[in-house]
């Protein structure tokens, strides 16, 4: 067993902080590299300058320096086949294979394959042809109604649709004006479902499924789930909502069942499978899948994770996950975004971050840095629309909430904005 490694990272943002974190935990570990890496991540790894989706650059780079592991923490580059082009030159990587990425990379993919495999998710049509979608909105369609642009959208391709009005001004917007660009040539419309979302990421070698702790997002911008769609402005860590009820059905319907369906197409999975589950009335379906960890549901986590994570890696590369137990903190994370105000629209950059030193050497609080970056005095400076994720333990979720909420103020910027509610759905549960 290799216990000198080098380890690459590629991505640069608050979940790329939060697997950094923990791969230098890593008593196997020797050197981390993050590529690109961020103000923040500079203090786990050495940042290097090339983009996420500069593969050859990325492949040329893990040869010269003998890299021994690559971890992919981004969708684009995995949907893009950086883990074939690693591959073709014997490198050691982390992540799916653009033939299986393709689970979170096409929407209609994935909805097809869940329809032949018979995994639980909402109805659904996938359409090419505008003209086609409009027709069957005007006369099948039930509102609210869900259109997803096909491709990767930076999570924003997905509208949801009160009336025929709004679904046929969406259907401009995904196929005619294509404002997600090429992800909208083709479309899925599916029915709209009720209920609470919870993100569920494992760990797959392309037989063997390990599942991780729950957690829950909060995408939206503003408090009580108002606003403009975002990457995610906060995450709690595990949900109480999913229930051992919950992961029994999730256990014998979803989870085996798309690894195995991902094996019966040729497509073997390795790597991270994300499950955006919708427990709905009707039981637990499936809203999306994910090639990757989720941000910012890495960053709670990660960080109650008890194994070595390159172990982990290793026996998904290895396919010999069946020997992997996971295991868990018995305890509480949650994580609240630091966002530049008028994200996810316009928002200025460059504002000095002070109070970043309170996290040094604290046990149980951590900062991950999003978007940040050094100004030419070497001062950290926002540098996106999310900044930091200001992530705390606790002995219950209650807890958690209360000392990340504390934690939260320890951080100044000039254009500093959070929402106030995140964990909040957590009251409706005795704990
Ligand atoms: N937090 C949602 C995502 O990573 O896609």
């Amino acid at each position: 067993m290799n216990s000198r490694m080098k380890v690459l990272i590629v991505g640069g943002g608050g979940r790329e902080h939060a697997i950094a974190w923990k791969v230098k935990k890593s008593p196997r570990v020797e050197k981390v590299y993050c590529a690109p890496g961020n103000a923040g991540i500079s203090k786990e790894a050495e940042c290097v300058p090339i983009g996420a989706m500069e593969i050859d650059k990325l492949v040329a780079f893990a040869k010269e320096k003998e890299i021994d592991l690559t971890i992919i923490g981004m969708d684009d580059p995995l949907v893009a086949g950086i883990v074939d082009a690693f591959e073709a030159e014997g490198l050691r990587v982390f992540g799916p294979r653009k033939n299986a990425a393709i689970l979170e990379g096409s929407k209609s993919f994935s909805k097809d394959l869940m329809k032949k495999y018979n995994i639980p998710t909402a109805a659904y049509e996938v359409f090419t042809d505008s003209d086609k979608a409009i027709e069957y909105l005007e006369t099948k369609a039930e509102f609210p109604i869900v259109l997803k642009a096909d491709g990767l959208a930076l999570g924003k391709g997905v509208l949801i649709c009160q009336d025929l009005e709004e679904a046929k001004e969406g259907v401009k917007t995904i196929m005619t004006d294509k404002k997600f660009g090429t992800a909208g040539n083709t479309m899925v419309i599916e029915s709209f479902m009720t209920g609470r979302e919870v993100s569920v990421l494992s760990f797959v070698d392309g037989d063997h499924i390990r599942i991780m702790t729950s957690a829950q997002d909060h995408k939206r911008a503003k408090d009580g789930d108002e606003g403009l769609n975002t990457g995610g402005m906060g995450t709690f860590s595990p949900s109480p909502f999913y229930t051992k009820e919950v992961d029994e059905f999730c256990k014998k319907y979803i989870y085996q069942a798309t690894v195995d369906a991902m094996k019966a197409e040729g497509r073997p999975f390795k790597g991270i499978i994300f499950f955006g589950l919708m427990l709905t009335p009707n039981g637990p379906k499936v809203l999306e899948y994910n090639a990757r960890f989720g941000d910012p549901e890495a960053q709670v986590v990660i960080p109650r994770m008890k194994n070595d994570i390159i172990d982990v890696m290793e026996a998904c590369i290895d396919g010999t996950l069946d020997h992997v137990e996971l295991e868990f903190e018995d305890n509480a994370a949650v994580c609240v975004v630091l966002a530049s105000d008028g994200y996810p629209l316009a928002y200025e950059k460059g504002k000095v971050i002070s109070g970043l030193e309170r996290f040094d050497d604290m046990d149980k609080y951590y900062v991950f840095h999003a978007g940040t970056k050094f100004n030419e005095e070497g001062k950290p400076v926002t540098n996106g629309g999310r900044v930091l994720g200001v992530v705390a333990k606790g002995t219950s979720l209650k807890q958690a909430r209360l000392n990340a909420y504390s934690a939260a103020t320890w951080i100044e910027f000039d254009n500093k904005y959070m929402r106030h509610d995140i964990g909040k759905a957590i009251e409706d549960v005795e704990e």
